[in-house]
């Protein structure tokens, strides 16, 4: 992230009274200073006075809060973080909330709503620092009017959710990640919403099979056969944006199995998800596939228990964002409150004129007349997609010899695709690129080959049988 910010400091008399409101409110509970006894080597004694509170300069203004800057006596913190509601009668504002940041602490005031007068464009996020290393996506900007740009490719990050209520700004964000993953270039992006909030994107030369996957149906045979791709893939950095993913899911179960394999696949597979929804709950999209998911782009919740499911974290108060864009960046073990840049709606039209948007090629799924007869069974899909892990819970856990099934499909895959068996090498890369627990040796992925093979012949016999 570069030096560089938008200028968005308060002055003026406006912000000049508030803070004196607030310092004033530390003086009634007399937290301003204090006395300290100072003795001399002469033996003569001497009161001073030590200032516990000072104001730190300007006042930050972000789209959404006017932050009032504080230095503190570290003493005081416990007694000051409590003092949200004086601080908001003070202002005469709804409320307050009082947060440390390094040795400054923060009294956060929301703006009224509408004083955030424009919107943050994605044009002035991108202008901060127009050299956005390929890898990294727009998101806006941080409370310090620094870009924030989310490194996907990071280790520590490959997928992310964007989560939060209807109007909390989700499809806004999505679509600033995918222009930007656009502009950058060097990346494919897959595009899926049926809430078609992605279709002026759609018709760029990056995205996948030239259009939008928009209808629950059309989705299933995307993510499938993107999924099927797994470990057939060039190196190449695609990201796979998937919006509404509850009602996707709720739709056509068989997504969720799609998804899971693909939050399954680490980074070297160079697919990563950016999935939106209003909730994201272990029971709708599977527990693997939350665990696999590190970041989390939390907008505005309804309670505390949706920031909790939100964000994994107890700390992050989401059900307190005030929505049109205000979010929080969660990833491991730090957070980040932010504004998502908008991208202005000349821009997109501009877009979608010099890009037209068209249907997507839809792939055919190779296994089509075997799936085709088999009803769609959400209970039968549920064992399907979650991978158990060893110790995963629920004491059906996987021995951890087995072979997981999203790699025996994968072969199974590849067999249909050439037409012979992957070598043990490229069996070792697959799982080297897609399992948590490392690449099969030579003996097991000789294992696996034969499993996959033995079980495609008798497999779906089997699930007949099931049914039967
Ligand atoms: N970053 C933003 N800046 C300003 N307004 C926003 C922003 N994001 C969303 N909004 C407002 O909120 C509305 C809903 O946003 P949207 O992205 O469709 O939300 P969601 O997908 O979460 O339902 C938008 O029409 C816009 O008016
Ligand atoms: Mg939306």
């Amino acid at each position: 992230m570069g030096n560089r910010r938008l200028d968005r400091q308060g002055r003026g008399t406006h912000y000049a009274d508030r803070m004196h409101r607030i310092l004033g409110v530390c003086g009634d509970c007399g937290l301003l200073w204090h006395t300290e006894r100072i003795a001399f080597k002469n033996g003569a004694t001497e009161f001073q006075r030590v200032d516990d509170i000072e104001a730190d300069g300007s006042v930050l203004v972000t789209p959404q809060y006017e932050k009032y800057g504080l230095r503190v006596n570290p003493r005081l913190l416990p007694k000051l973080k409590t003092m949200g509601p004086q601080f908001a009668y003070a202002l005469n504002v709804p409320s307050t909330s009082v947060e440390v940041d390094g040795d400054l602490v923060y009294v956060r005031v929301p703006r009224a709503q509408g004083a955030s007068s424009s919107p943050l464009l994605f044009e002035s996020a991108w202008a901060i620092d127009p050299h956005i290393p390929r890898g990294s996506l727009l998101l806006g900007v941080d409370e310090d009017q620094h870009q924030l740009v989310l490194e996907l490719t990071a280790p520590t990050n490959v997928h992310a959710a964007v989560i939060g209520m209807t109007g909390s700004g989700k499809s806004t964000l999505m679509r600033t990640m995918i222009l930007s993953a656009q502009r950058i270039g060097g990346a494919q992006v897959a595009l899926f919403d049926p809430s078609g909030g992605m279709f002026p994107l759609s018709g760029h030369p990056s995205v996948w099979r030239g259009g939008l996957f928009r209808s629950a149906h059309e989705c299933e045979l995307g993510l499938g056969a993107l999924a099927d791709s797994l470990g057939r893939r060039a190196n190449t950095l695609l990201y796979v944006f998937v919006d509404e993913v509850p009602e996707l899911i709720a739709q056509r179960p068989p997504i969720r199995t799609h998804l899971a394999r693909l939050a399954q696949a680490g980074r070297h597979s160079g697919v990563h998800l950016v999935l939106g929804a209003q909730h994201l709950m272990a029971s709708q999209v599977g527990p693997m596939t939350l665990r696999n998911i590190p970041v989390r782009l939390v907008g505005r919740v309804t309670d505390r228990t949706a920031a909790y499911n939100a964000s994994g974290r107890n700390d992050v108060a989401a059900e307190q964002l005030r929505g049109n864009g205000d979010f929080i960046a969660v990833g491991s073990g730090t957070q980040r409150h932010f504004q998502v840049a908008v991208i202005a709606d000349e821009t997109l039209a501009e877009w979608a004129q010099r890009y037209p948007p068209r249907q997507p090629r839809l792939p055919v799924r190779p296994d089509a007349p075997r799936r085709a007869v088999t009803p769609v069974d959400p209970g039968s899909f549920v064992s399907a997609t979650t991978y158990r892990s060893a110790g995963g819970g629920g004491g059906s856990g996987r021995h951890l010899d087995e072979i997981p099934p999203s790699v025996l499909h994968e072969i199974r895959a590849y067999v249909g695709a050439h037409g012979r068996e992957p070598s043990c090498n490229w069996v070792y890369n697959l799982t080297h690129a897609t399992l948590p627990t490392g690449g099969f040796n030579r003996d097991k992925a000789r294992r696996a080959i034969a499993q996959a093979l033995e079980r495609h012949a008798a497999g779906s016999a089997g699930t007949r049988s099931e049914r039967a």
